[in-house]
């Protein structure tokens, strides 16, 4: 306690030191982490439910990535890609791509969800010799200036900052609870792709379109899952004029949805496929990752980066992805995230404002509506203190943070999950 204190006491004010482009959810100065719990410099524990927007898929500090992380740090933590090969690099792409399709068998390692964006996009141009970008309204690909242009989940990510890189065509993702699309519920689908092969009607050729680029479940956007046959038919429209699909899993991915990689709820494989996050459980490691055939298109020396495959990232990387596979991870993603969800579809059915549950394994969101139907940030903002106040952590997304994800650990249980659930509930109720 008394080390407690003394650090209170050295801390620095946040709002001195780091720019206010940073905004903060919550005023926790945080200390430690272990499992599905953080706790702050006055010892205080907290339920983390967003994991650090959907990274610590293993929990906070697992032991065995800590002890990858630890062993690789004393052994080298540098060692250049283009300069040197070193195993964790090697390793965790053997790792990875025992997870992926069999098409998805090279890694190019660069360091966030962004870069992953930057090199998809840039591998597919090359790969093709084509220009354009098919991207989908309500995405979010990062903040560097080409995965801006394919991101609109909202307007702060990009506004002020065009020009942004040209040849990029956008078609609306299936967003069903909030659609124009009046008819059967069930056809919504079919509309959505009517509207997308309109592009190439209307806006481009499509042996302009180098990538067809979309999350596979959209995260900061809302938590929108699409149906199966929509993503069939995306496929086969690629397939179909030789465009590359680009899936990006930088959130669904690395079991968040009760599956490895969300692609896989669809019976689809995409030609280029993006991960980061939960990739190295909170290490900057992310992936491209495609086809060698595809890969060795790639010039050496036309992509790259000093960090990419840094030897502790990757070490983290190979550790985290053991630790899915041994513990099953993807699996307690898929049992929790029933048991979550029917507990918020309980919760739902005593209190209108949530207008819809959603979300696949332990990706999970719910939307808040007024009596209208109209979006109600205002309940999200109150929920979200309220279980703050509860010692329950917990983030929004949509364009008007009108849904709250759910995204805890995948290694929580199912005493967490019930817990959990009655703090919502209490959050909910007082919104009334
Ligand atoms: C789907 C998706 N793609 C890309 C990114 C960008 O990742 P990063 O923040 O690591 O650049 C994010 C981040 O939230 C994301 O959710």
């Amino acid at each position: 306690m008394a080390q407690v204190i003394e650090r209170v006491q050295e801390l620095l004010d946040p709002a001195e030191m780091i720019p206010r482009v940073i905004g903060r959810y919550s005023p926790l100065h945080i200390d430690h982490g272990e499992g599905v719990y953080v706790w702050d410099v006055n010892g205080e524990r907290y339920a983390d439910f967003t994991s650090g927007i959907a990274v610590v898929n293993t929990g906070h500090c697992h032991p065995r990535v800590v002890a990858a992380i630890q062993e690789q740090a004393a052994r080298i933590i540098h060692a250049q890609a283009n300069i040197l090969a070193h195993s964790p690099m090697m390793r965790a792409a053997k790792l990875l791509t025992e997870t992926t399709a069999p098409n998805l068998n090279q890694v190019f390692w660069t360091n966030s969800g962004a870069e992953a964006t930057e090199g998809a996009i840039k591998l597919a141009k090359i790969a093709t010799g084509r220009p354009a970008i098919i991207a989908f309204r309500h995405g979010f690909h990062g903040r560097t200036h080409a995965a801006m242009a394919v991101t609109s989940s909202r307007v702060k990510v990009r506004g002020h900052y065009e020009p942004l890189i040209p040849s990029v065509y956008f078609a609306p993702f299936p967003y069903v609870f909030r659609s124009p699309y009046k008819g059967a519920p069930e056809d919504a689908d079919l509309y959505y792709f009517a509207e997308l092969e309109m592009l190439f009607d209307q806006m481009v050729m499509p042996d302009d379109v180098a990538g067809l680029l979309v999350e596979t479940i959209v995260g900061e956007g809302g938590y929108l899952v699409p149906t199966k046959r929509w993503m069939q038919m995306v496929r086969e429209l690629c397939d179909k004029h030789g465009i590359m699909l680009i899936l990006d899993e930088v959130q669904s991915g690395m079991g968040r949805t009760g599956k490895m990689w969300a692609y896989e709820h669809f019976d689809i494989v995409p030609d280029i496929m993006t991960a980061a996050k939960g990739l190295a459980s909170g290490m900057p490691a992310a992936a491209v990752v495609s086809d060698r055939a595809h890969m060795d298109k790639w010039a050496p020396g036309s992509h790259g980066g000093t960090y990419g495959g840094n030897a502790v990232a990757t070490a983290a990387a190979a550790a985290t992805l053991e630790v899915m596979r041994d513990e099953a991870l993807p699996e307690n993603a898929a049992t929790m995230g029933a048991i979550l969800m029917e507990g918020l579809r309980e919760i739902q059915a005593d209190y209108p404002v949530i207008g819809d549950v959603r979300g696949l394994g332990l990706m999970v969101a719910t939307e808040f509506v007024h009596p209208d139907g109209s979006p109600n940030p205002d309940a999200v903002k109150q929920v979200v203190a309220e279980a703050f106040e509860e010692k329950t952590l917990l983030i929004t997304c949509g364009t008007y943070d009108q849904a709250i994800r759910i995204v805890p650990p995948l290694v929580v249980n199912e005493g967490q999950i019930r817990e959990f659930l009655e703090v919502f509930r209490r959050a909910v109720a007082s919104v009334g």
